[in-house]
């Protein structure tokens, strides 16, 4: 039977779905290739096209014997949402509901979704707890913690078992140097401080030197990709082990500011990156910091690219080597 990626040829999907394949599964991709890269689905049976599109969905359920689903597809720009919030509920909520249904349709009970650490908002408490407080401070983190509340009820009405993965700072690249990350426009820090390093930019803005840390600057969780990919593939496992559904935090525990990441990136690329400081981007907390132990104790993750030195390592190895991202 066969994995159903969503979103398979964007960031996280793609480095998921080389993990998938590096175990053997059966992967089937969906894209409509709006965020995403053809040249980044690095195997499997690929399918271009849009989960709002009926009939697409039907020929993919049809020819494909879906054992589960893994749910990237949706946007996921923090401050592009608070000026369209619309387009946010309806690619993220109303998407995702679609596939749910269509799910329920066919039968297929498990689903690992991909939610994040802005479903928490404001932190209560560093690092921050599952069960914690959620109040989002955007509409991104809204819509990803209405799909949470929707599969809560969707387990109990129709058996759907899912873990909902609450990623904190995903970045880095595949070891092997095949795919990293590409997004256009770029807003993510650990690329546009290395395309500054490659001359790409002439700086880095710093969003804000008055926050309430040690520097001045906001303090962020990073993960590597391959390992938060990783973790999909163990909750995978506990799907099949018809263990209960269940909500993760993923990262790795500890913060870096942003004055640090591009310190280390110097470090990493030999080159003394331009930084300036400039305002605060509006709805940024001062820090996120991820609590993991529930994931590691109950499924036993564990990071293997968990130092950022690392992370940002093959982050440049990826940059500098494709400097255009994948081309497209
Ligand atoms: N930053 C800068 N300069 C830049 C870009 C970012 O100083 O040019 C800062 C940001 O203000 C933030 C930190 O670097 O403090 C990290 O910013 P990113 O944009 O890389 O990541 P975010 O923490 O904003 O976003 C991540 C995910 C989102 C998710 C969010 C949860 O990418 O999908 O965490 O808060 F919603």
């Amino acid at each position: 039977m066969a994995i159903l990626v969503t979103g398979g040829a964007g960031y996280i999907g793609s480095h998921t779905v080389a993990e998938l394949l590096d175990v053997s599964e059966e992967v089937v991709i969906i894209d409509n290739l709006s965020k995403g890269h053809k040249k980044a689905v690095l195997g499997g049976k690929f399918y271009e096209g849009d989960i709002r599109d009926d009939d697409f969905l039907d020929k993919v359920f049809k020819e494909n014997d879906i054992e589960a689903v893994i749910h990237f597809a949706a946007f996921s720009l923090v401050g592009e949402s608070v000026q369209d919030p619309l387009k946010y509920y309806n690619n993220n909520v109303v998407l995702t509901l679609k596939l749910l249904t269509k799910m329920k349709d066919c039968g297929v009970k498990k689903l690992v979704f991909s939610s994040t650490a802005a479903t928490y908002g404001e932190p209560e408490n560093i690092p921050i707890l599952e069960t914690d407080r959620t109040l989002p401070t955007n509409p991104y983190g809204e819509t990803k913690l209405a799909v949470e509340k929707a599969l809560k009820w969707a387990d109990k009405a129709y058996g759907i078992k899912y873990i909902s993965l609450r990623y904190f700072n995903a970045a880095g690249a595949h070891i092997s140097g095949k795919i990293g990350e590409d997004h256009n426009p770029e807003s993510h820090l650990i690329p546009i401080v290395l395309q500054a390093a490659l001359g790409k930019r002439s700086e880095v803005s710093i969003f804000g030197e008055d926050y309430d840390t040690p520097d001045g600057s906001c303090i962020r969780d990073y993960i590597h990709v391959t390992d938060l990919a990783q973790a999909h593939i163990l909750a995978l496992e506990k799907l099949r082990n018809n263990d209960e559904s269940c909500i993760y935090n993923l990262g790795n525990g500890q913060g870096f500011s942003v004055k640090e990441v591009i310190s280390i990136a110097r470090e990493v690329t030999g080159v003394n990156i331009k930084a300036v400081t400039s305002e605060r981007r509006p709805g940024d907390p001062a820090v996120l910091v991820a609590s993991s132990e529930k994931i590691r104790k109950e499924l036993n993750w564990q990071p293997k690219y968990g130092e950022l030195h690392k992370i940002i390592e093959t982050a440049w190895n990826w940059h500098k080597n494709n400097p255009d991202g994948f081309g497209d």
